[in-house]
């Protein structure tokens, strides 16, 4: 049948998207599968009537966070990743939090912000260095790193421009970690060292000296504890398909949930497509078996 790879869309990662949705079109042409690119910042939703499936590599807001899905499932398309709730509650990385904190999953502190809050009592309560972040977006778009007393209110500000909803959490700096989900399956752990003060957007597309390690040099009983709890990530939110869990290690080694990501990136700097690899599995093997679970 035809498949509609659904890429750009109206959000702040549009960008990336284009580059996820291209990449993943290509691979299923290759494969000879009768796909399209379809972007719906500038066709009618109703055209995606006239396809089998759909492919979603679209990231962030009117992609990634239950709207699209909801279109799809009222027009009776099957569609990859994760399902209108999940997908919803994923983007939102408040609620994601509230979820995994009630299914006793390890998470850095974390408090909201809003204009009126007492930002010096926000900082003593968390300790410097302080992550804020705007709660729906990705690609660490908005985000600033507080490490010097009295900057959270400017940081605060600057989230706020990306959502109304702003959220501020712990830092914790022993290392990056990120856990691709294929299915049932975790795929092997990926370690990230960026050569920036973290992983933010130019460490993330635009700079050549972020570092990818897989293996990612932890001992076989820690990844399989890391695994593990990606899955546990995932499914406590009701997540489907595939999805990349993110964490963080402290100096003692402890991990810690970070947020979840229910339509990853899949451009060439991106990590689901560097932990499949590891697992034997190609970025054609990848692409087919996401859209192989394509659902209602
Ligand atoms: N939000 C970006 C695309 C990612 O998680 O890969
Ligand atoms: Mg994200």
């Amino acid at each position: 049948g035809k498949v509609a790879v659904l890429m750009g869309g109206r959000s702040a990662e549009r960008d990336i998207s284009l580059d996820s949705g291209s990449r993943v079109l290509a691979a299923l042409q290759r494969q000879g599968v009768d796909a399209q690119a379809f972007d719906p910042a500038e066709r009618p939703l109703s055209d995606l009537a006239a396809f089998d499936r759909a492919f979603i590599a679209l990231h962030g807001r009117y992609g990634e966070d239950g709207t699209i899905q909801g279109a799809l499932e009222l027009m009776g398309v099957p569609y990859t990743g994760s399902g209108v709730m999940a997908s919803a509650v994923g983007m939102d990385k408040w609620r994601t939090k509230l979820i995994w904190r009630a299914a006793g999953l390890p998470m850095p502190n974390f408090i909201m912000l809003d204009e009126n809050c007492d930002f010096e009592a926000a900082e003593r309560h968390l300790g410097l260095p302080i992550f804020v972040k705007p709660a729906c977006e990705g690609s660490s778009i908005g985000i600033t790193r507080v490490s010097r007393a009295g900057q959270l209110q400017a940081a605060y500000r600057e989230a706020a421009k990306h959502d109304t909803l702003v959220i501020a959490e712990q830092a914790i700096s022993g290392g990056e970690y990120t856990v691709a989900v294929l299915g049932d399956e975790a795929l092997p752990v990926v370690r990230i060292v960026p050569a920036t003060e973290f992983y933010d957007y130019e460490a993330k597309y635009l700079r050549n000296d972020t570092q990818y390690l897989c293996p990612c040099g932890l001992p076989e009983a820690r990844e399989r504890e890391m695994r593990a709890q990606a899955l546990a990530a995932f499914r406590i939110l009701g997540c489907r398909g595939w999805g990349r869990v993110d964490f963080l290690m402290d100096e003692r080694g402890a991990t810690y949930l970070l947020e979840i990501n229910t339509s990853p990136g899949m451009t060439d700097h991106s990590l689901v497509p560097m932990a499949a690899r590891a697992a034997g599995i190609s970025y054609e093997q990848l692409v087919w078996r996401v859209l192989e679970q394509a659902a209602l």
